[in-house]
């Protein structure tokens, strides 16, 4: 079976609203007729409306980077998911390496997340990744499984499906340390074999994993052109429209 290649542009905590409404303008444009890739922005919280608003009927998708589990209520300063689809995410970013590390977020949380994505219709872009210690200690495929297991506990095979997962080792997050195509794939497909296991062989060929780590036009080619990479969680090259449309073009 093909999958079909996805990227997604990680704006993280950039831009501001005249930017980023901008940026979604110019990328509307330079996607017009491209069909055979799937192509999404996830702008800060505050911008998803306006931009989901210039993307309105587009070929690129809206998703946001992060969200709470809980349906609504007394929950200061957070966004609930249904808050998400109301204003036009199609996908979440969930387990991020910075909530992870930054924001304390464990996988127990991030599961809870998961399940309440699913629940209001989100598709959940599940991020998984070993630090650079636990790398040369030889324990990334172990980190990896503990992260997938721990998030994905209790989701079915039919749910599992839709999901997207991104491998994004964080020692090459927005660092411009690249993982060469050989360890991107290695891992993937160690976490294609995973899904094999848990679920069944055909889970496992359709479900889409990109990798993520200062990925840009300029290396992207060789890293999506590997058999289990399925695409790429793109940060900082996603904020302009030619280095992410490089990306797309290049593949
Ligand atoms: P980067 O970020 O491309 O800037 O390394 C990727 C990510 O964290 O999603």
């Amino acid at each position: 079976m093909t999958r079909k290649l996805f990227i997604a542009g990680n704006w993280k905590m950039n831009l501001d609203l005249a930017s980023a409404t901008a940026l979604a303008e110019g990328l509307k444009k330079a996607m017009q007729g491209i069909q055979d890739v799937d192509v999404a922005v996830c702008p800060p919280n505050v911008y998803l409306h306006a931009v989901a608003t210039v993307l309105e009927g587009s070929n690129i998708a809206v998703g946001a980077q992060n969200a709470y589990f809980e349906k609504e209520g007394a929950f200061t300063g957070e966004t609930g998911m249904r808050m998400l689809k109301d204003v036009g995410c199609r996908y979440v970013i969930l387990g991020h390496s910075e909530r992870r590390h930054i924001l304390h977020e464990s996988s127990e949380l991030i599961n809870l997340k998961v399940h309440a994505a699913l629940e209001a219709g989100l598709i959940p872009i599940l991020c998984v990744g070993e630090l650079l210690a636990e790398r040369e200690a030889g324990t990334t495929d172990l980190v990896n499984r503990r992260q997938f297991e721990g998030s994905l506990s209790g989701v079915s095979a039919d749910e599992m499906k839709k999901i997207v997962i991104a491998y994004e080792p964080v020692w090459a997050i927005g660092t411009g340390k690249v993982a060469t195509p050989e360890q991107a794939e290695e891992v993937h497909a160690a976490l294609r074999a995973l899904i094999a296991e848990r679920y069944n062989a055909e889970v496992a060929e359709t479900v889409r994993i990109q990798y993520g780590g200062s990925v840009k036009a300029e290396n992207s080619r060789d890293i999506l052109s590997k058999p289990n990479v399925d695409g790429a969680l793109v940060g900082g090259a996603s904020l302009k429209v030619d280095s992410f449309m490089g990306i797309i073009n290049g593949r």
